[in-house]
């Protein structure tokens, strides 16, 4: 039975953190600030926050259109919307615990991309939530623009075999959001994708973090969601308000086995009425107002 019906519960209690930690330090639990500069090579034995604070060191240049969420300090509207989306996943997270959540959409240009960053950021907002979202749209990659940095090493170097999990691994000042960006363009990607090597990266990174948020290509006209759909717990499905016929959002949605489906986004949504359907979010036009309203 399909889980949609469980992202319209409460909102359950949030810790948010907007600290920063700076490139050479971590903040550990204790509230100390210790030198990682000579991190080790991450092994089996090492505990989780050591095996993260080996992963690379970036600066990233967050660019705010495409990261509405990051920082947080503003609540805009966009930005309740995504901390309601973040609650409703938490609480499906305790009824029935999941981790990996694939983002995708029927068409192109639907905001997948746009929901799979700022929801990420959003979740990553909360003390000792950890986060890694990943670009797996080798068709397209973008959320390394959003995000600001370099897109290689990445997805496609691991998939080829040219570099471990952890070497694609990216973090920026951002002190819970990791990141592994598409890497570098590939003829066939869908057919790199269906290697099997995705499910071997999840298996061995779930341990590490609270949320695992995966971007993809279009699931309509590609079968790279699909294969993606496969290694993970869940899909969140991405519509894009009065513009993706329901024929084709019903055709995406009957490529995913039904019990992986764990809502809907309604994006782009012009006006204020909330949706009172269970299993269905709403995300504004970001940009369009400045004062905050929850849904
Ligand atoms: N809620 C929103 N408010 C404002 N802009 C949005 C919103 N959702 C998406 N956009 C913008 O619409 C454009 C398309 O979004 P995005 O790139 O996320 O789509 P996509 O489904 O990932 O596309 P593709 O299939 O090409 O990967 C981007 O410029 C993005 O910033
Ligand atoms: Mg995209």
């Amino acid at each position: 039975m399909s889980r949609m019906h469980n992202l319209g519960g409460m909102a359950e209690p949030e810790r948010e953190t907007t600290n920063l930690v700076d490139t050479e330090h971590e903040r550990v639990s204790d509230g100390s600030v210790r030198d990682i500069s000579s991190a080790q090579t991450p092994a089996d034995s090492m505990t989780r926050d050591a095996v993260l604070a080996s992963c690379m060191r970036k600066t990233w240049s967050i660019d705010p259109e495409s990261m509405v969420s990051f920082g947080a300090r503003e609540r805009t509207r966009v930005t309740e919307e995504f901390r309601a989306l973040r609650s409703r996943l938490s609480q499906l997270q305790r009824e029935n615990p999941f981790k990996s959540v694939l983002v995708t959409s029927a068409l192109p240009k639907e905001g997948k991309s746009f929901v799979a960053a700022n929801l990420a950021q959003t979740m990553a907002l909360q003390s000792e939530c950890r986060v890694l979202l990943i670009d797996a749209d080798l068709h397209n990659p973008r959320l390394h623009q959003a995000l600001g940095t370099s897109s290689t090493p990445g997805f496609s170097e691991f998939l080829l075999q040219e570099v471990d999990d952890f070497g694609i691994m990216q973090r920026g000042e951002a002190e819970n959001l990791f990141f592994i960006p598409a890497g570098r363009s590939v003829t066939g990607p869908t057919e790199l994708v269906a290697n099997g090597r995705l499910k071997s990266l999840i298996e061995r990174v779930e341990p590490l973090f609270d949320w695992i948020v995966i971007d993809s290509p279009p699931a309509v006209p590609v079968s790279d969601a699909t294969l993606i759909a496969n290694c993970c717990d869940g899909v969140l499905m991405v519509v894009r308000s009065h513009s993706t016929p329901f024929d084709l959002v019903r055709k995406a949605r009957d490529r995913f086995r039904e019990e992986s489906l764990v809502g809907v986004v309604l994006n782009v949504v012009e006006g204020t009425s909330a949706p009172t359907k269970k299993g269905l979010a709403k995300i504004s036009r970001a940009g369009d107002q400045k004062d905050a309203h929850s849904f």
